[in-house]
């Protein structure tokens, strides 16, 4: 069950995660639950306060997620006040690498694993399926959201312990994360930016969670060769 506050930690790349985590915010507060949102890229696992619930969202990616996203999870402080932390993920369709393993992280680390949840909604990275269907499955996604939300505020919820599976998916997944991270794909995959589409505002330079962009001196955006493909 989770406690009276809850800091609820998220990354979005493009928007189905925080879809996600606003609407299990807007469910904690119909509770009487205070739920702060806070994005990992903005925050230091060191500030946190051991005395509120811990929520973790992010999506999942090559199986299991971002090396960002890992390195904040493996950065969070011991805690001996048994934390409560539950995590969601949203996703395309096929998972397996997280929930097992952040679950040993997290329980090494002396939290409370209270509950974690898999959420199917559009895929960001083939566009396969037409308006009609991505906003049915946001729906159902949402949903699901909800349900979830109600199900952590009365104790109800689970968390998947790893299996030789999860462990599978997970080591399958640093394999390729690796790949990607290597200079070859990084050099034969760099993403530019479409001058006629570019403002030369800067956003991306502020949003990249990886710090991968700068701005050249004709302001056009530049990406460099720590790309997470987010
Ligand atoms: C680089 C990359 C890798 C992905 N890998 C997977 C995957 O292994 N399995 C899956 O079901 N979805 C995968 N997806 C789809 C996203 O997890 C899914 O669309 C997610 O909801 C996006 O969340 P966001 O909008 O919060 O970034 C991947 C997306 C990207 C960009």
């Amino acid at each position: 069950m989770v406690g009276d506050v809850i800091d609820f930690y998220y990354f979005s790349g493009t928007g189905n995660t925080l879809l996600v985590v606003q609407e299990m915010g807007d469910v904690f507060k119909e509770k009487g639950i205070q739920a702060n949102l806070h994005s990992i890229e903005g925050s230091k696992p060191d500030d946190i306060n051991l005395n509120h619930t811990i929520g973790l969202g992010f999506p999942v990616a090559e199986l299991s997620t971002y090396n960002f996203v890992w390195n904040f999870i493996r950065e969070l402080p011991e805690t001996h006040q048994n934390t409560e932390i539950f995590m969601v993920d949203t996703l395309a369709g096929i998972s397996g690498g997280v929930v097992g393993p952040v679950y040993e992280i997290v329980q090494k680390k002396g939290y409370q694993p209270v509950g974690a949840k898999e959420i199917i909604m559009p895929p960001n990275i083939f566009y396969i399926q037409d308006e009609e269907t991505s906003k049915e499955k946001v729906q159902r996604g949402l949903i699901i959201a909800g349900q979830y939300a109600q199900e952590l505020c009365i104790g109800n919820s689970q968390w998947d312990k790893p299996s030789i599976l999860s462990w599978a998916a997970y080591y399958i997944s640093l394999a390729g994360l690796k790949i990607t991270r290597s200079s070859v794909h990084q050099k034969l995959f760099q993403l530019k930016t479409k001058e006629t589409e570019c403002k030369s505002y800067g956003i991306c330079v502020r949003l990249c969670p990886v710090d991968n962009i700068t701005l050249d001196e004709g302001k056009t955006p530049e990406h460099g060769f720590n790309c997470e493909y987010v």
